[in-house]
């Protein structure tokens, strides 16, 4: 079994996917081109938002988002340490203090009371990062962000195709960024990401950055990277896009399955809380068992049946060499990344493997309490 089956989907679209990828070879138009250009279009129409910028992954949109929204040594960025390091990776590479904000225990997404009270003058941007596929409080902590006169930017990298009330994951924050890495929600077949914001300055210095400072005119204005999405990489993309909406439900469907084996068991196990205006993409479904004890112990009764499961971010960022001087008193973070598990997941599992798998969940809650 696989913790997220890429095969099962690419069989079911390959006939389309091949002829994209040929399609792509024959024209001999590699870097850029109609691919990507149409890919932009459409992904910045999907969101609904003005401006999309891709480029070669998701680190690099976060770096060059923060890049042209002035992000130095002179000032601190608010963000979870609850994420992949990239968030934390280029704040730190610019050299701006990291202050790690904590967690809501339900949802695992940064927690906006304490992102207020790290707030300081000196502060430029609040990231939030829409963990596990569920969307981060966009509106609150955009409203927190206008009203110290800063940017907010939503780390979409687990959640396009993600809603909040009628707002799309990826387009609500000053400036948004996602990931194409092939196990996202919408994954390409290598590395890829892209940058969204409705603020043509913003957007225009994001696409100078990314083409190593380069102007229409061939002027090399600012330095910059070589960052670029395939065009290969687009056209895959292209044809998955038409059918995100359909995966989404078809994810939701998945977690209600799961939900469904797992009700039983609630003093044991905290299914992902999904607030009731949001729909998740489900980049994970990770549950949290109340005995700190299970998760290990499940995982290894899971690995011997046959079943993948991970634990993620354990420890959190900021317990690593490279990010404890920034030091940070986060309690929910704490507990909760030696609490989860995610299981597998992905749109096209039956029920039988939902089944199989909760069931062999719930047989290791049995071992374990014997
Ligand atoms: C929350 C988050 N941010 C950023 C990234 C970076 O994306 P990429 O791997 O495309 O650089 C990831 C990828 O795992 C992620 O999960």
């Amino acid at each position: 079994m696989q913790f997220i089956d890429l095969n099962k989907q690419y069989l079911r679209y390959k006939e389309r996917i091949d002829g994209a990828i040929s399609a792509s070879l024959s024209s001999s138009s590699f870097i850029l081109g109609k691919e990507v250009n149409t890919l932009e279009s459409r992904l910045a129409e999907y969101v609904g938002c003005k401006y999309c910028l891709t480029v070669a992954n998701g680190t690099d949109a976060l770096h060059i988002a923060e890049i042209a929204m002035g992000i130095d040594s002179n000032c601190n960025v608010i963000l979870p340490s609850y994420t992949w390091v990239s968030t934390a990776e280029t704040i730190e590479m610019l050299g701006a203090e990291i202050r790690f904000a904590d967690i809501d225990k339900e949802t695992f997404n940064i927690d906006p009371e304490h992102v207020k009270k790290l707030l300081d003058a000196n502060t430029k941007l609040i990231i939030g990062v829409s963990i596990f596929g569920q969307t981060c409080e966009l509106e609150e902590l955009q409203k927190i962000a206008d009203q110290a006169q800063i940017n907010f930017l939503e780390d979409g990298a687990q959640s396009f195709g993600a809603m909040i009330g009628n707002i799309k994951s990826c387009s609500y924050a000053d400036i948004s960024t996602t990931s194409f890495f092939p196990s996202k929600p919408l994954g390409c077949y290598g590395d890829g990401g892209a940058i969204f914001t409705n603020n043509v300055e913003i957007y225009n210095k994001c696409k100078l950055l990314a083409r190593h400072g380069q102007d229409d005119n061939k002027v090399f204005q600012i330095a910059g990277f070589n960052s670029r999405l395939d065009a290969i990489q687009a056209a895959v993309l292209n044809v998955k896009l038409d059918y995100i909406d359909e995966e989404i439900q078809l994810r939701q469907d998945v977690a209600s399955f799961y939900k469904d084996k797992f009700s039983a068991h609630t003093d044991e196990i905290i299914v992902p809380h999904i607030k009731n205006n949001m729909i998740s993409a489900y980049a994970q479904y990770t549950i949290q068992f109340l005995d700190s004890g299970l998760p290990e112990f499940v995982k290894k009764y899971l690995h011997e049946s046959g079943i993948p499961s991970v634990t993620y971010y354990t420890p959190p960022v900021h317990m690593h060499p490279a990010y404890s001087k920034h030091s940070s008193t986060l309690n929910v973070t704490e507990k909760l990344s030696s609490r989860t598990l995610s299981l597998p997941f992905h749109p096209f599992m039956t029920q039988e493997e939902v089944e199989f798998i909760s069931s062999s969940v719930i047989k290791a809650l049995e071992l374990f309490t014997e």
